[in-house]
């Protein structure tokens, strides 16, 4: 039976010193009881909890996590960085070896920024969009997650209209939308940005029509906006070269963080030559934007992912544990909706009100060994072995029959 008597501590000691106990995409205060809000860490892919709770990890961090926990080369390399200097008067030469590798392996990138999250790499995309224009307006999907900037963020406490006063919005997957969109920005279109697939929390996810990543490549093209692709959920999971390579569609800039270092902090902007000049103009910056270590980390983590041929290892697995689901939800005789590609799944119950059944769900994969997520999609790592996917498919096994049951039938 296990414990959650370290983690209730922290929590009640963590109500009183951070604002809500805590905050942000981790806050586990909306998810069912049986998950731990502090982790202890993780090896491969799996993750104990501060009570020493084991998971087979398939969220990853929520992403940053590749190539599997506590990687060998990805932690020699830092380590081997950090002994030299990671915070200094400039940054090492790991900056221009990495901005070299990253220009040698996206396939549209002829130059690399780097900052730290998300937010820094999409918000200075529209920067650099608009510094190159000289235009405002910024296209977006509805419902699209673009980091937490008052520009971008989901909730609007704190922030003012005028901060989105300058989005217009489009409908994913629907060109017609995003030309009215367009028309609408006129001629102060700067940007229009996309994300690899539709992998808004919460909501069955949706590959990209190529058709339509062709269209808005034709839209920017046609109206000088920057095509921005927002990279930062999918990057490196899908595809080296970037994630709409596959689809033959090349951005203007894109945004990347959560997987390029396996874990450590950076985040990076890489774009085209036409948005050169826009890069340079720009005032860009942050204390530890130009850190060795999370750089080290990640030119070992590019290069653990062609020499581990990271990329195939993932969608094996992850085909592996959606073929597996899949055939469990058939035997329990439960619809289920299993959207997304393989690496970055998400699984809903068609009808399920407030996620009332995929919380039903989770909360005994977990108490089964899988960490899984009911209201944000999912995470597979390339250090996924037989063993971690028969462990995670025992434990979503006990999650359907918890549905069963739930169900009264
Ligand atoms: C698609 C996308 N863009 C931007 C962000 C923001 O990244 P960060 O949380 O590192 O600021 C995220 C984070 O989840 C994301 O998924």
């Amino acid at each position: 039976m296990s414990t959650h008597e370290v983690d209730r501590q922290l929590r009640e000691r963590a109500r009183a010193v951070i604002p809500g106990g805590m905050y942000g995409h981790q806050n586990t205060g909306p998810l069912p009881d049986a998950y731990p809000q502090f982790m202890r860490g993780g090896r491969g892919a799996r993750v104990w909890d501060v009570d020493g709770n084991e998971y087979v990890d398939l969220m990853c961090s929520y992403g940053p996590v590749v190539l599997g926990h506590q990687h060998p080369a990805v932690e020699a390399a830092a380590a081997a960085q950090a002994a030299q200097g990671d915070c200094q008067n400039g940054p090492g030469p790991v900056m221009v070896d990495l901005a070299e590798l990253l220009v040698r392996t996206v396939r549209h990138a002829d130059w690399a920024i780097f900052a730290k999250n998300g937010t820094d790499a999409t918000t200075m995309c529209c920067t650099i969009a608009r510094a190159q224009t000289g235009r405002r307006k910024i296209l977006v999907a509805r419902g699209a997650y673009h980091g937490s900037a008052p520009w971008c963020t989901p909730r609007p406490a704190g922030t003012t209209p005028e901060d989105r006063a300058n989005l217009g919005h489009y409908t994913f997957n629907d060109l017609a939308s995003a030309h009215q969109a367009a028309a609408e920005a006129g001629d102060d279109l700067a940007g229009i940005m996309v994300s690899p697939f539709k992998h808004d929390a919460g909501y069955d996810q949706e590959l990209v029509d190529p058709a339509f990543a062709r269209g808005l490549r034709a839209l920017a093209d046609a109206t000088g906006a920057a095509l921005i692709l927002d990279d930062v959920r999918c990057g490196f999971r899908l595809h080296l070269g970037g994630s709409w390579e596959p689809v033959g569609v090349d951005p203007d800039l894109s945004a990347w963080s959560k997987a390029i270092a396996n874990g450590r902090a950076l985040a990076a902007v890489l774009g085209n030559d036409a948005f050169r000049g826009g890069a340079q103009q720009v005032f860009v910056t942050g204390s530890f934007w130009f850190s060795a270590v999370p750089m080290a980390a990640a030119i070992a983590t590019i290069g653990a992912l062609k020499d581990e041929d990271a990329v195939q290892a993932m969608h094996q697995a992850g085909e592996a544990l959606r073929d597996g689901i899949l055939a469990q939800a058939r035997a329990w005789d439960l619809a289920v909706n299993y959207t997304g590609p393989p690496v970055m799944p998400y699984l809903t119950f068609p009808g399920d009100q407030n996620h009332e059944l995929a919380g039903v769900f989770a909360a005994q994969a977990l108490r089964g060994g899988a960490y899984v997520h009911p209201r944000h999609n999912w995470f597979v790592s390339a250090a996924m072995t037989g063993d971690d996917l028969a462990l995670a498919l025992d434990a979503t096994d006990q999650a359907f029959a918890a549905v069963r049951k739930h169900l009264g039938q």
